[in-house]
């Protein structure tokens, strides 16, 4: 049998669950950071091999750090039915919402920690990482949630949206700060397109209709796959009004995740994030999959594109702003939907690259810092922690695990945002594989 690229590597999952206190740390802590770094990914029970990465049990890694400690890192599965086994569609064919494997993302909103994957309720879970269970906001939420909502920095609101292969196809979703559902509405318009992440700017909500779509002959499990006869749209829609969607052509694009969007001083809308091209998507899709001819390290085609949408005249201009290859963007939270600058990115080999770095992107100047990450290793997405009394965009701490081959080891990496310099290594007491998004929660968020 072939062993499947998302099982092997970076990405061998790990057979059980640890506790492990008081961390070897290299370098200095930073004082300031009292919280707990979280982090999801797919992380399938021994024994079992899905059929796409995406598939596989959900498990969560986190460190706690505080007063330039370690104190403790555990890793968890997401105890939902799909990890002993049950499916996610019911006998009738519709699909049972708690049927999650809850592996793509870990966020706080509201006191509440929940694991995402958009296909399906969110979970939540214990600040010891043990599962709650589905949530549904008191019984608000009877559609799935994405995995990438968007919490606004100024009022603490959560935007978010489900979607769906069968109409409704998109329905906005809107909780208060304090993690009560105040909206929920269909929107009109969208098609049954693969819609990973979604954007926000102070008065605005961007969506993402463009051709990889619903296909139930696709055989891998995600029934998803690019048609070029969809015709690919960004929609712009009011943030907090009617939900009339402007809908703008763009050129065939494929968009797992946006990096930032923010209003534009002249009525337009500007838009970032990574962006496939079909071969690009293709490539990257096999390697998900593990199809046949799937390159050995995970690719990815997408490079950091910026489209300013002029929602009046219905017309996009779209620039590379880099060409290396890169996804899992990240920003300053206290940015998001406002104008920004800097951004970071988990860049792979392929385009002028030997091994896996982090990447820092200046927009306003188009420069950019590369920190390769050395042989046989691999970081993962970089999470900014703002630093205490910040004092500009870029002041602040990147967050991540890096996974080691060689040393079979990982450590969680914290970085000066400013230079990608190592302010402090802490090292797991195993490696950890390599997974999807996480966040940095601090402890005053959980009360
Ligand atoms: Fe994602």
């Amino acid at each position: 049998m072939v062993t499947k690229p998302y099982v092997s590597d970076h990405y061998t999952p790990v057979p059980d669950e640890i506790t492990a206190f008081d961390l070897p740390v290299r370098g200095a802590l930073p004082p300031e950071l009292h919280g707990r770094y979280l982090r999801n990914g797919h992380n399938p029970k021994p024994g079992i091999t899905p059929t796409h990465w995406f598939k596989g049990s959900g498990m969560l890694h986190g460190v706690e750090l505080a007063g330039g400690r370690a104190r403790w890192y555990r890793n968890r599965w997401v105890r939902t039915p799909a990890l002993d086994g049950a499916p996610l569609m019911r006998e009738d064919g519709s699909l049972d919402l708690t049927a999650s494997v809850a592996g793509t993302h870990v966020i706080e909103h509201g006191g509440r920690l929940l694991a995402l994957q958009e296909a399906n309720l969110p979970f939540e879970v214990t600040p010891e990482l043990e599962t709650v269970g589905a949530f549904d906001f008191a019984g608000k939420l009877t559609s799935a949630m994405t995995a990438h909502p968007k919490e606004d920095p100024v009022t603490g609101a959560l935007y978010f949206f489900s979607y769906s292969p069968v109409p409704p196809y998109l329905t906005y979703l809107v909780a208060d700060a304090k993690g009560d559902l105040v909206r929920a509405e269909m929107v009109d318009g969208a098609g049954p397109s693969l819609m990973h992440d979604f954007a926000i700017t102070e008065t605005k909500v961007i969506w993402l209709d463009l051709p990889v779509v619903f296909d139930p002959a696709e055989q891998s499990g995600i029934p998803y796959r690019w048609h070029d006869d969809y015709p690919a749209r960004i929609g712009v829609m009011d943030r907090d009004g009617h939900t009339d969607v402007t809908w703008i052509d763009v050129e065939a694009s494929a968009v797992l995740h946006t990096t930032n969007a923010y209003d534009g001083p002249d009525g337009t809308v500007v838009l970032e994030g990574p962006r496939y091209d079909r071969a690009g998507w293709e490539t990257s899709w096999k390697w998900w999959a593990g199809l046949p001819g799937c390159p050995d390290v995970p690719v990815t085609g997408a490079t950091a594109t910026r489209w300013v949408l002029d929602p009046v005249h219905r017309t996009a201009s779209r620039t590379e702003l880099d060409y290396l290859s890169t996804d899992f963007p990240t920003i300053n939270p206290t940015v998001l939907g406002r104008p920004s600058a800097f951004s970071y990115h988990a860049a792979f080999p392929g385009a002028g690259l030997h091994e896996y770095a982090l990447v820092k992107l200046d927009t306003s100047t188009g420069e950019r810092i590369v920190s390769p990450s050395g042989p046989g290793r691999q970081p993962g997405e970089a999470v900014f922690v703002p630093a205490e009394n910040a004092r500009s965009e870029d002041d602040g701490y990147l967050l991540t695990i890096v996974s080691d081959l060689r040393a079979d080891a990982s450590e969680l990496l914290v970085l000066h945002a400013r230079d990608l310099s190592l302010t402090a290594a802490v090292t797991l007491p195993r490696r950890v594989p390599s997974g999807i998004h996480g966040s940095w929660i601090p402890d005053a968020r959980l009360g």
